[in-house]
């Protein structure tokens, strides 16, 4: 994705920026937000995984999500790659607070394309954070290596965005595609601002 689309104030309809000031907390933690970098990208591959398995009845995600999977691995490929050229080590995966409670607002019960809805835009929204943070990274970091190497994911966390946006809009009405991902994008505006801002946190 072209950077002229991806605005700085709301990207991918999120609805509050990230404080600048956690990119200079993520400088002093490297070896951290590395590490956690790449559990998130594991935890992406891990669950297209799981996507596909669950909804094999559906081609287009199957054939769109397969990909995905390869992908996402080598991003956790290159963060392990930039933790070791660094002399620094890939520590233990800690609890995910972001996506857990992206997790607690997910359908539960009802109708079985409300959740599968649901299990789209919690990978939308994820994706679309992400790519917002890593921008922040691409621009914000005092290493130049880095900023380049952020760049990279930030093009590629779009996309994902944009892919699981056209597969809930492609198996599910567009209106209320619509509807859910404005309830979707309000709560996670409200997560942000009761977060605490941590430089060793990709979310
Ligand atoms: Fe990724
Ligand atoms: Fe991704």
């Amino acid at each position: 994705m072209k950077d002229e689309t991806i605005h700085v104030k709301n990207i991918l309809g999120l609805q509050l920026p990230t404080d600048p000031r956690w990119v200079d907390l993520t400088s002093i933690s490297l070896e951290a937000i590395l590490t956690d970098h790449a559990y998130c990208e594991q935890k992406a591959a891990t669950t297209c995984i799981s996507l596909i398995q669950r909804y094999s009845e559906y081609e287009e995600l199957v054939s769109g999500l397969a990909p995905i999977v390869t992908e996402e691995w080598g991003h956790f490929r290159a963060v392990l790659n930039e933790l070791q050229r660094r002399g620094l080590k890939l520590g233990k995966q800690r609890k995910d607070a972001y996506v857990n409670a992206l997790l607690d607002f997910q359908t539960k019960g009802g109708r079985p394309e409300d959740r599968f809805l649901d299990q789209l835009l919690t990978m939308a929204l994820i994706e679309a954070r992400s790519c917002e943070r890593f921008k922040r990274l691409s621009e914000g970091l005092n290493d130049a290596y880095l900023r380049k190497f952020y760049r990279k994911f930030m093009e590629s966390e779009a996309g994902h965005y944009t892919l699981f946006i056209t597969l809930a809009e492609k198996y599910l009405p567009k209106t209320k595609v619509r509807k859910r991902w404005k309830e979707w994008l309000e709560y996670e505006k409200q997560l942000m601002k009761d977060m605490e801002i941590r430089g060793d946190r990709i979310h």
